[in-house]
């Protein structure tokens, strides 16, 4: 029998505060985990989600030493920004704390001084690279150097981003220190180890055996790491930013950032309530981790042997981790800029938040990598959002509001088909709750929808706008339903899409509903009087979604800017060398390719002075029909030449960028053909 808890602990991987949140997050960690907690709230259960900043770590020093600020600056700017982000999203933690809190600073290191006194880590000393010019012990991150494999000569200690290979500085070609740029030399350093291999067994039980259940991408990361063999962890750092470690003659030691994070979730829980314990040390409290996929060993191997270890606290019951999320078929990349920024999308999509909710969880990497599309996105809303949702909405509440003045219809005698369709509606409850409680949130999200779709097809199916000429009372009838599932709908996606879940209640007059309600069709009372109707959601043009993909484009671009160095500048040239050169604005006016050739196309172009021909190789780039009706820049008074039998008479500018891929240069706005460029 499954087992019974009578309370739920939730909580959210803590996003590193050294940049905002983007949907990557959002889709792999935090709408999944508030749906859930949406859900069990609606469902009256006791349940705590706690989250927050992870302010420790070496990007976060990274980043303040290219900025020139502190540590602290950079964990205080990203704090707020990440909190009110998941605020306006409607992600809604009991606590979204951080861990540079006084309490969590004590947690943590009381949690460490008692694995300390109870003997549980071991000491060792290792050879570790350290600079002797800035006298200090370098994380991998902060040693850089050529990649072995692809001979990108800015790879770091600990990953090349160029090639994706992770690495360790030994394997590094001419590793140089980044914080002053000496060659680093190796010296020995002591740490303290949580011998992992102490509790594999304790894992292989709880996990492969008592964890079946888990999502078979958690099972099998897991099962691999135990199959390969837990060696002892370094829970200790050389560094200057972190959590000093709590023992005599370790200055300059801090807790490792993957020790202290976890303990994160301990003290939010405390700074939330005095009753903390109750969550942590129950048996009879079910925690849940959302995490993503880069997190699953950290959150199923060394936390729980961590709480083990100490011996109070409870294991996970789950760890749903989701798999990636692509952006445009490339890997979203925050050092590249090739993101969706959650506060970006806030204040360029005002009153989108639940479209972006539903897309990210239509669209979840629940069992594989997935892409978001801005096409994707755009199809989801019009064809699913609006068509379906807001249209079924929008079509009772107007309705009720054209034919009874907005006072709720009595339901008269049901027919088989009424009786057909509330026995379907019926059904959604149980496959809505089982689908959440095993997280799968896309296929719950899908019976929520149905909802909608089932009223559609039912109020397709009766039109009572036909009908209400021959049979008033039929209408009655239908309109009642299709108000009952108008308010069923406000309960099944509250936990999906909580705004719009909100509107529809306003939209009724009504307070709220119990999640046992739902499936009911008692929901909304006759000669109750709904409020105004207004559209659920709107529908978005191209030009919304242009901008959102010119934004990427531009994004890409100045990477390639910045990873390509220009060519040197060519040798001087006098002015008098520059006029006489006569550049044109010039219309194409014909394309074709030239035969047996692969590169050459013949052009027929209106250089303003004549109609002239010019053969150029652009084949692979071009396709004849994109270029016809093009303007262009035309050197016209190039010296004439023969190519492949035809005489050309000019030569079109281009513009090459590193990938060596052409563009045509044009003017900003049509001019006349034949206007002079200098
Ligand atoms: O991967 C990350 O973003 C980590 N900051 C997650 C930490 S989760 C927990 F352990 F705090
Ligand atoms: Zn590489």
């Amino acid at each position: 029998m499954e087992k019974q808890f009578k309370r739920y602990l939730i909580t959210s991987a803590l996003p590193y505060a050294n940049g905002p949140v983007h949907i990557g997050h959002l889709a792999g960690v935090y709408v999944p985990s508030d749906i859930y907690t949406r859900y069990l709230r609606l469902r009256g259960r006791e349940v705590v989600s706690v989250c927050g900043s992870d302010e420790h770590g070496v990007p976060i020093t990274i980043k303040a030493k290219k900025e020139g600020i502190t540590p602290q600056q950079v964990v205080d700017r990203y704090h707020e920004i990440i909190k009110s982000s998941f605020e306006r999203l409607g992600i809604k933690f009991d606590i979204y704390s951080r861990t540079t809190s006084p309490t969590h600073y004590a947690t943590a290191s009381e949690f460490f001084r008692k694995l300390y006194d109870d003997g549980k880590f071991v000491e060792q000393t290792s050879e570790q690279y350290y600079d002797e010019e800035a006298k200090t012990f370098l994380a991998d991150r902060y040693i850089v150097g050529t990649c072995p494999k692809c001979g990108n000569t800015a790879a770091y200690g600990d990953q090349c981003e160029a090639c994706g290979s992770t690495l360790s500085p030994d394997e590094l070609i001419e590793p140089h220190s980044a914080v002053s740029g000496s060659v680093p030399v190796k010296r020995e350093t002591k740490h303290w180890y949580l011998p992992l291999d102490q509790y594999e067994s304790m894992l292989r039980e709880w996990i492969l055996e008592g964890h079946k259940e888990w999502k078979s991408n958690v099972y099998g990361q897991c099962k691999s790491w135990l199959d390969g063999g837990l060696l002892p962890r370094a829970v200790s750092r050389d560094l200057d930013w972190g959590i000093p470690v709590p023992v005599e003659g370790a200055e300059g030691k801090v807790l490792y950032v993957w020790f202290d994070a976890p303990i994160g979730y301990i003290s939010a829980t405390k700074e939330l309530t005095p009753e903390w314990e109750k969550y942590w040390k129950s048996e009879d409290t079910k925690l849940v981790h959302f995490i993503g996929k880069d997190n699953i060993v950290f959150h199923c191997i060394v936390f729980p042997s961590m709480l083990k270890a100490h011996g109070d606290y409870i294991l996970p019951e789950n760890v749903p981790s989701n798999e990636f999320l692509n952006l445009e078929g490339n890997k979203i990349s925050t050092s590249k800029n090739w993101a969706v920024w959650l506060h970006e999308y806030l204040d360029e999509m005002p009153g989108k938040e639940d479209v972006l909710r539903y897309v990210l969880c239509a669209n979840a990497p629940e069992t594989k990598d997935n892409d978001f599309t801005w096409a994707d996105y755009q199809a989801r809303n019009n064809n699913e959002l609006v068509a379906v949702l807001g249209n079924f909405v929008n079509r009772a509440l107007v309705l009720t509001k054209k034919y009874y003045e907005g006072v709720v219809p009595a339901c008269g005698e049901l027919n088989d088909y009424d009786r057909e369709t509330i026995a379907e509606l019926s059904q959604i409850k149980e496959a809505l709750e089982s689908n959440i409680e095993n997280y799968r949130f896309r296929e719950a999200l899908k019976e929520a929808m149905n909802f909608a779709r089932i009223g559609n097809k039912y109020l397709a199916d009766t039109e009572p706008w036909k009908l209400i000429k021959t049979d008033a009372e039929r209408v009655n009838t239908i309109l009642n339903i299709a108000l009952q599932i108008t308010a069923n709908i406000a309960v099944a996606i509250e936990p999906f899409m909580p705004f719009s879940a909100a509107k529809i209640l306003k939209m009724l007059a009504v307070e709220g509903y119990d999640w046992e309600q739902l499936g009911s069709m008692g929901l909304i009372a006759a000669g109750h009087t709904i409020g105004e109707p207004s559209l659920l959601f709107e529908k978005i043009e191209d030009d919304v979604i242009r901008r959102q993909l010119d934004k990427l484009e531009a994004a890409k671009a100045a990477n390639l800017a910045a990873e390509v160095k220009a060519e040197p500048q060519k040798e001087e040239c006098s002015y008098d060398d520059f006029q006489k050169m006569d550049i044109r604005v010039s219309t194409i006016l014909a394309a074709e390719k030239v035969a047996k050739t692969k590169k050459l196309l013949k052009l027929t172009i209106d250089t303003g002075i004549d109609h002239r021909t010019i053969v150029s190789g652009i084949a692979e780039h071009f396709s004849p029909e994109e270029l016809v009706g093009k303007q262009v820049l035309v050197l016209v008074n190039l010296q004439p030449r023969e190519l492949k039998g035809i005489l050309s008479q000019g030569m079109i500018l281009m513009a090459e960028d590193a990938s060596g891929k052409l563009r045509l240069l044009q003017p900003n706005e049509p001019v006349n053909a034949g206007a002079m460029v200098g």
